[in-house]
């Protein structure tokens, strides 16, 4: 499992890369959980916020800059608890180089709403990249958890990520995830408002 973890968040910075999103960069992240990628990349030198709607996962996610600064850094990183479909009114709009979403996309219950609040987050220029979020299979593979753990659990097909980033202004749309997806290899997309 952590070795998948940290291919994951390689990709992620691979991904970063390729965009020229590069250290000292603004990054925010939606649905950061206890804020692991947001510490690894401040670690980077990013300046990073991380953004979650758990106040408890908030918490702990601070518990990471504490321990930052007893090992001396001084990390551009912060937390905020928000959901990411109104992320926009808690923190300064256009102003990010870079909006990611690790896996999380697909637990809000109005994602569309997620995908335009990062759109007014966003620099113009600035890239909104969407990691592992679940191919369509995972709605049928999900829903029992989804019914006993009452959270929100969808997959999505690739064209309805697609539309709903064109209609919201994103002008061009990059795939990063498998071609042969067979309705089941997440998806990973970059979008550049
Ligand atoms: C599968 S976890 C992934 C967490 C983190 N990205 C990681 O990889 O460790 C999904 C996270 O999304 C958060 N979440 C669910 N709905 C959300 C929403 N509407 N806005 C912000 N965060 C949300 C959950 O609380 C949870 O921490």
């Amino acid at each position: 499992m952590g070795r998948t973890y940290l291919a994951d968040f390689s990709k992620l910075t691979a991904c970063l890369e390729m965009v020229k999103v590069s250290p000292s960069a603004k990054i925010l992240e939606l649905g950061c959980g206890s804020g692991w990628m947001a510490e690894f990349l401040a670690v980077m030198g990013y300046d990073m916020t991380g953004t979650e709607i758990a106040e408890e996962e908030i918490t702990d996610a601070n518990r990471r800059i504490r321990s930052l600064e007893v090992k001396g850094f001084s990390p551009a990183l912060k937390f905020v608890a928000t959901p990411m479909e109104s992320v926009h009114t808690v923190v300064a709009a256009d102003s990010f180089d870079a909006v990611f979403v690790f896996a999380a996309l697909h637990h809000a219950f109005e994602w569309r709403e997620a995908i335009r609040s990062s759109f007014a987050c966003l620099k113009p220029g600035g890239w909104f990249v969407i990691c592992d979020e679940p191919n369509v299979l995972h709605i049928f593979i999900s829903y029992r958890v989804a019914k006993l753990s009452k959270t929100h659990e969808i997959g999505f097909s690739k064209s309805e990520l697609v539309t709903e980033l064109r209609k919201t202004g994103f002008r061009k749309i990059i795939s990063t995830g498998a071609k042969l997806h067979w309705w089941f290899r997440p998806h990973w997309l970059l979008a550049q408002k």
